[in-house]
């Protein structure tokens, strides 16, 4: 079934938090943060991109991207996260759909690029490569990975929404 990727509208809040909670509660590394946290990107403003997959008229896939600070550079940079698709429609390539679409829309917005904490086995198919330069609290270097969409490196520690931390 094709699977249509738009942005999100009022009304479907309820269903993003629902499948966000049904994605990550198998994941052995989720604290169930993770449909909060894109609630409160959403009432704070910080909720820059939101994208959701439509497939035979059902949301099944997300994706939010929102302001990070890098080092003491607070404009041009995203967060990929949280992204979920519901479990039964894994492994299609909704999820690769919804973070292309993102990473298209930031980067001609003019975007300096995106950056986020995941694992690299899955975000090297979309160009994040961990090189070193960047860090978050104490966290392996591989996890923290950025892709540049211009010259400028993301050097620094990374420091994402309000949202994230409360
Ligand atoms: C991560 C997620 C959004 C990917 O969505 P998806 O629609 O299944 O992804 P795609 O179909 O585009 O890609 C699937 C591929 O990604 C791989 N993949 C998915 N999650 C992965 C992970 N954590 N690590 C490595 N590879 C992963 C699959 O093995 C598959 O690879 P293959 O095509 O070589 O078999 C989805 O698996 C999900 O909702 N997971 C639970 C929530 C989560 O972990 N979010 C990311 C937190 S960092």
């Amino acid at each position: 079934m094709a699977v249509i990727i738009r942005p999100e509208q009022p009304g479907d809040e309820q269903i993003i938090h629902d499948l966000t909670v049904a994605a990550f509660e198998p994941m052995s590394f989720s604290d169930g943060s993770e449909a909060p946290i894109i609630a409160g990107l959403r009432n704070d403003g910080d909720l820059s991109v939101s994208l959701v997959a439509v497939s035979g008229g059902n949301i099944v896939g997300h994706v939010a991207f929102s302001p990070v600070t890098i080092g003491a550079e607070s404009h041009g940079w995203y967060g990929l996260g949280p992204v979920s698709v519901w479990p039964e429609k894994q492994r299609q390539g909704i999820g690769s759909a919804l973070i292309n679409e993102g990473l298209a829309i930031l980067r001609a917005s003019g975007a300096k690029g995106c950056v986020l904490i995941g694992d690299p086995a899955y975000y090297r198919r979309f160009g994040f490569r961990s090189d070193g330069n960047l860090s978050y609290q104490d966290l392996p270097a591989q996890y923290v990975q950025s892709l540049l969409f211009g010259s400028e490196s993301a050097t620094g520690q990374m420091k994402f929404s309000p949202a994230f931390n409360r």
